[in-house]
C-alpha cells in the first residue's frame, strides 16, 4: 500500500514539493497513462485545499477531452481556444483566473467554481493535456500555486 504523509501548516512551496514527490512515487514504473492521471487527480486535493474539482483534459484530434478527475462530472469536450482550459491549451500558457465570472468564455461545469488554475502539460514541445483546478473561493490561486502545478506538470508529462 502507498502511504502518504500530509504535513499541515506548511508553506505553499513546501506543499507543492510534497505533492510532486508523492505523484512521482505513485506513478513510478507505471506506464498506463489513465492509471497515472487517475492517481494524480486523486492526490491533488489531498495536498491542495479548498478545491471542488481537479483533473486532466487531454488533447485528442485537436480538441480537449475529459480525462481522469476528482469532483463532479464535467464537460466532456472543449474546443481548443474555448474556455479557460482551451485557452491554456491553445496558447500553451498557464491561465490563472481569480474570478471565473470575469473570464470571457469561461465554461461553467460546476456552478460552485469561482476561481480556476489551468496549466498545460507539454511533451517534446507539444501540449498533450492540461491540469485543471477549480475552487469555490474567489482568488484561491496565486503565482505559487501556478508554479507548483507547473512543476508537477513538467515532472509527470512523460507518465500520462
Ligand atoms: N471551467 C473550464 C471547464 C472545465 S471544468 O472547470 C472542470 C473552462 O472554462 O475551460
Amino acid at each position: 500500500m502507498f502511504s502518504i504523509d500530509i504535513v499541515h501548516g506548511q508553506s505553499k512551496p513546501a506543499v507543492y514539493r510534497d505533492l510532486l514527490a508523492a505523484a512521482l512515487a505513485l506513478t513510478d514504473g507505471e506506464s498506463d497513462a489513465v492509471a497515472n492521471m487517475a492517481n494524480i487527480a486523486a492526490l491533488i486535493p489531498m495536498f491542495v485545499g479548498e478545491l471542488n474539482w481537479a483533473g486532466f483534459y487531454r488533447v485528442q484530434n485537436n480538441e480537449l477531452i475529459l480525462g481522469p478527475f476528482w469532483g463532479k462530472p464535467a464537460c466532456i469536450r472543449i474546443a481548443l481556444g474555448q474556455g479557460v482550459c482551451g485557452t491554456a491549451a491553445a496558447l500553451s500558457q498557464t491561465q490563472l483566473v481569480e474570478d471565473v465570472h470575469t473570464f470571457a468564455g469561461h465554461i461553467a461545469c460546476d456552478s460552485a467554481s469561482r476561481s480556476e488554475l489551468v496549466v498545460p502539460v507539454r511533451l517534446a514541445g507539444r501540449v498533450i493535456a492540461v491540469i485543471d483546478l477549480d475552487s469555490p473561493l474567489l482568488a484561491r490561486f496565486d503565482a505559487e500555486d501556478a508554479a507548483g502545478i507547473e512543476a508537477l506538470s513538467a515532472a509527470i508529462a512523460d507518465r500520462i
